[in-house]
């Protein structure tokens, strides 16, 4: 399927509904995705991206019937993660001396995926590539946004970001553009990508952007390569990741535990109860993160200002679905929120110090020691005790 973007760009990727794990099995997408690739006729024939490897053929043989293969003049290879590269292969076999532009970093990485030595061109930043009367490409390096080899790039005349990953979201959708989609689907997918792809590299993020704004190039369209073309106001996903980028929260609290027998989850629970009698407004969220997708859960740490993590004591550890989440948050690297742990314990208590730890070494600033209740702790006395806890983190918040 071809779409008209603009002028003469129209977009030729391929829409994935079935899609529900992304990056092996560690990224779940409830939505599906897309794998955007576009195609610019102007003098010259551009083609920006493919798809991923299972849908490599599917893609050379629509591409086919809309230009023969020989007209393609150039080809952009932004990234070469497999989802954005995996048809260059199906593809470059029938035009294997076209010029494929790419970064430096990218070189080295489509070689260490292919084994190939097409004709690699390499481009810096602000090296132009001119397409057509009034049509350059501006080159934009973007490393580590989200790979080292990742890179943009702008056409003048008609003022279109062709920004790969960055501003993307894992989300299926026919209508392809950002008016003409379900604003709130749109938004929790793009928050999602946001926490869970781009919160190591914010710093980045931010500059970045600023580099961008500085060459004060008007901005009609950001054409991504994942989800949905932004063509209705663009600048609104280049604010929001402003404000992603720059240690965000909400107004909320997030307690999430593992539980062997609902102590822990009767702590947590207690601890809302507390939290909530203090302050009304905050928004407490509760999860059992052996019950909730994992990638859910890190969005939610993403919105929140103070979150808790709770296991009971086991073989003188923590349930392994909190040891999980607790690694991946060591590697997101989240800045400027608060913690605090919490958990049961029969004849040792070491959980809370466990997680304490480790909410330490992934940056968290943990506000309290936490709090350990031995046994079931739903009698009156460790009720208290734990709504006196959540009262007691109001001065925290
Ligand atoms: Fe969509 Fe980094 O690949």
């Amino acid at each position: 399927m071809a779409v008209p973007v603009k002028s003469n760009i129209m977009w030729i990727g391929k829409t994935d509904w079935e899609l529900r794990k992304f990056h092996g099995d560690e990224y779940s997408t409830h939505r599906g995705s897309t794998y955007n690739s576009y195609l610019i006729r102007e003098e010259k024939t551009v083609l920006i991206d493919t798809v991923w490897k299972p849908f490599a053929q599917e893609f050379v043989t629509n591409l086919r019937k809309i230009i023969p293969l020989e007209k393609i003049d150039y080809v952009i290879a932004n990234h070469a993660e497999s989802d954005h590269s995996g048809a260059l292969p199906d593809l470059m076999k029938h035009i294997p001396e076209k010029p494929i532009y790419c970064s430096q970093n990218g070189i080295k990485s489509l070689k260490g995926h292919y084994h190939q030595d097409w004709n690699f061109i390499p481009i810096k930043t602000g090296q132009r590539l001119s397409i057509g009367p009034g049509k350059d490409l501006i080159f934009i390096e973007a490393p580590m946004l989200h790979w080292p080899d990742s890179m943009m790039e702008y056409l003048t005349g008609d003022h279109v970001l062709f920004s790969n990953d960055a501003f993307g979201q894992h989300y299926a959708t026919e209508y392809l553009f950002n008016d003409l989609v379900n604003q709130d689907e749109l938004f929790s997918e793009a928050i999602k990508y946001y926490a869970n792809i781009l919160t190591p590299f914010s710093k980045l993020v931010k500059s970045k952007i600023d580099e961008f704004v500085q060459l004060n190039l008007p901005l009609d369209i950001i054409c991504t390569s994942h989800g949905v073309i932004w063509r209705n106001n663009p600048m609104q996903i280049v604010q929001k990741y402003l404000d992603w980028s720059q240690q965000y929260k909400e107004n909320q609290i997030t307690l999430i535990y593992d539980t062997m027998w609902n102590g822990t989850r009767v702590m947590a629970e207690n601890i809302a109860k507390g939290i909530q009698a203090t302050d009304s407004k905050v928004n407490i969220k509760i999860f059992n993160s052996a019950k909730t997708d994992k990638n859910d859960l890190v969005t939610e740490v993403f919105r929140s200002n103070m979150i808790g993590i709770g296991s009971p004591t086991v073989n003188k550890g923590i349930l392994t679905s909190v040891a999980a989440l607790l690694e991946e948050l060591r590697g997101l690297g989240f800045k400027d929120k608060k913690a605090f742990a919490f958990g049961t314990y029969g004849w040792n208590s070491e959980s809370v110090k466990i997680i304490s730890e480790n909410l330490k070494n992934a940056g968290f600033s943990v506000v309290t020691d936490g709090l350990k209740l031995q046994w079931m702790p739903n009698d009156d006395e460790s009720t208290e005790k734990a709504i006196e806890f959540g009262k007691g983190l109001k001065e925290y918040f």
